[in-house]
């Protein structure tokens, strides 16, 4: 259905858009809405790497957030914050993105390994020095301490092939001078790399290169991309920018052989009267709009689908999108190369709606990695000294964890629209698996911040006797947690949801995300 919706958002155009607007108008308080849950229709299986993550060398993303140092006097773990580490491992997270982003293609990983490691420039972001310090063996015992897989960026736009067939060699060779080099700087066992990003943005800080010579790029230095024998590293394109579908046309004619994926940027931008709009103070109009500007990925991953579908029928090659989330300005006062903004109950609905939408393409798109992981753009985590918080998007993440590599189910949802002046999005959107754990998981949406839904839904092909949930919602769309009150918009047991002859009816508040769990 929420497929069926977007066909009809396309198909009907701007005044179909008006006309769904004026069809909620003066509609009850509270909306009655029929919806089935088809968990006799098994699909696709909804990859645990859907809900990965991405950090890069900017701002407070690595230095301070993640990496301190061993002799620092925050909590550590040879060097990693302790407190952002298990908040991490308790979300686990599947995979991480690194080293960028625009860092990527100026980054030589050999700057990043041993002793004596030069500084560098910045050049992308606030132009400060970059130590070094936190490189490829900090990067990947990082991610085996929070129990990720890694997805490494290489360098396209200012290296040579060469350069990413050693540095993926010193990952991950069993044995040759570079594990050797590898074993004299603290690590005999190869790592496990499961994915190689064939540069960034090859469109833009990656080269700014026309499609054709970007697929020339990706053919080439994907060919020594090397894996050991009998393992297998998954090999990623530079995607389009947004709704740049020729870049997808061009890279899936002329590369599609050469590469396990495609990457798609797209990003939530508000968008205010100046600037991007601010994280925190934004009028109703500002969040209608944003929730109709997130609700464009849908539109997006149907039209590159479609154009993948062409060249692979057989969906073999992943739709990755490896960079999403909301870019709003910076917080007042503070480095604007640093990308550093707050955290509100909008953009974890946001992420919702976006997760509901990944799960609905779960047979294309099967890894995606919001921007970024801590203090850059939208977080999980914020930290300032000692401090850390978790944001509502963290929660967001916590609250889908049983979807990781569960069986997706059709969810059909009839259409209900959230307009406001001329922005206008579902209201209320879902998604729903069968879950590893043998329960059957179900997460809805309500985006409209006045008007509560309550939604009966039919189950076919299971007989569910308990169903518990937790609702995560907060007095206003622009509450956030912060250093002082870290627990404003933080998830509850959530009770009105009920059983009844083979239905489940739930009350569904307004600006709430609700995930249920039924048995
Ligand atoms: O995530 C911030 C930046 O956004 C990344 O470095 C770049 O790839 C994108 O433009």
């Amino acid at each position: 259905m929420i497929r069926q919706m977007s066909r009809w958002a396309s198909a009907l155009g701007a005044s179909g858009w008006a006309m769904a607007a004026a069809l909620t108008m003066g509609a009850p308080a509270i909306a009655q809405d029929n919806a089935t849950l088809h968990a006799d229709r098994p699909g696709p299986l909804v990859d645990r790497h859907i809900f990965s993550q991405f950090a890069e060398h900017l701002g407070y993303g690595i230095y301070g957030g993640i990496w301190v140092g061993p002799k620092s006097s925050i909590p550590n773990i040879h060097g990693y914050r302790k407190d952002v580490v298990e908040a991490l491992r308790a979300l686990h997270v599947p995979l991480v993105r690194w080293p960028g982003g625009c860092f990527a293609d100026e980054y030589h990983w050999r700057d990043g390994i041993g002793a004596g490691r030069p500084t560098r420039i910045n050049t992308h972001w606030g132009g400060v020095t970059e130590p070094n310090s936190f490189g490829t063996h900090e990067f990947m015992d990082f991610a085996e301490l929070i129990g990720a897989e890694t997805y490494v960026a290489g360098n396209v736009g200012s290296d040579a092939p060469s350069a990413l067939e050693e540095w993926v060699q010193y990952m991950t060779a069993p044995e040759g001078t570079l594990a050797q080099e590898r074993a004299r700087n603290g690590r005999k066992q190869p790592w496990t790399l499961s994915y190689v990003g064939i540069g960034n943005e090859l469109w833009g800080c990656g080269g700014n290169m026309r499609a054709d010579d970007a697929a020339g790029v990706t053919r080439r230095y994907a060919t020594f991309v090397k894996a050991p024998y009998g393992v297998k590293i998954q090999k990623i394109a530079s995607g389009a920018n947004g709704a740049d579908t020729n870049w997808t046309e061009v890279m899936m004619r002329e590369a599609g052989r050469q590469i396990d994926g495609i990457g798609l940027h797209y990003y939530t931008v508000p968008t205010g009267a100046k600037g991007r709009g601010s994280a925190t103070d934004f009028t109703e109009t500002d969040y209608a709009r944003t929730m109709a500007k997130t609700w464009k990925m849908e539109e997006l991953l149907t039209k590159h689908s479609a154009i993948m579908d062409k060249y692979d029928p057989a969906r073999r090659v992943n739709l990755a999108v490896d960079e999403w989330g909301i870019w709003t300005d910076v917080e007042p006062g503070t480095n604007s190369g640093f990308l550093y903004q707050q955290n509100s109950l909008r953009d974890a609905l946001l992420a919702a709606v976006n997760i509901n939408i990944f799960v609905h393409h779960a047979e294309r798109v099967r890894m995606t990695n919001i921007a970024q992981m801590v203090n850059v753009l939208q977080a999980m985590i914020l930290t300032d000294g000692p401090k850390m918080v978790l944001t509502p998007t963290y929660h967001v993440f916590d609250l889908y964890r049983p979807f990781q590599d569960g069986t997706a189910l059709p969810l059909d949802l009839p259409p209900t629209w959230y307009n406001r002046e001329e922005w206008t999005a579902p209201a209320v959107t879902g998604s729903a698996v069968h879950g590893k754990d043998g329960a059957v998981h179900v997460a809805l949406v309500n985006i409209d911040p006045a008007k509560a839904h309550h939604l009966d839904i039919a189950l076919t092909g299971m007989a569910a006797a308990q169903v518990t949930g937790r609702i995560l919602t907060a007095a206003r769309v622009q509450d956030v947690n912060d250093f002082a009150a870290p627990a404003r918009v933080v998830p509850a047991a959530f009770t009105g949801a009920a059983l009844h002859d083979g239905r489940l009816s739930v009350d569904l508040p307004a600006k709430a995300l609700v995930v249920r769990e039924l048995r």
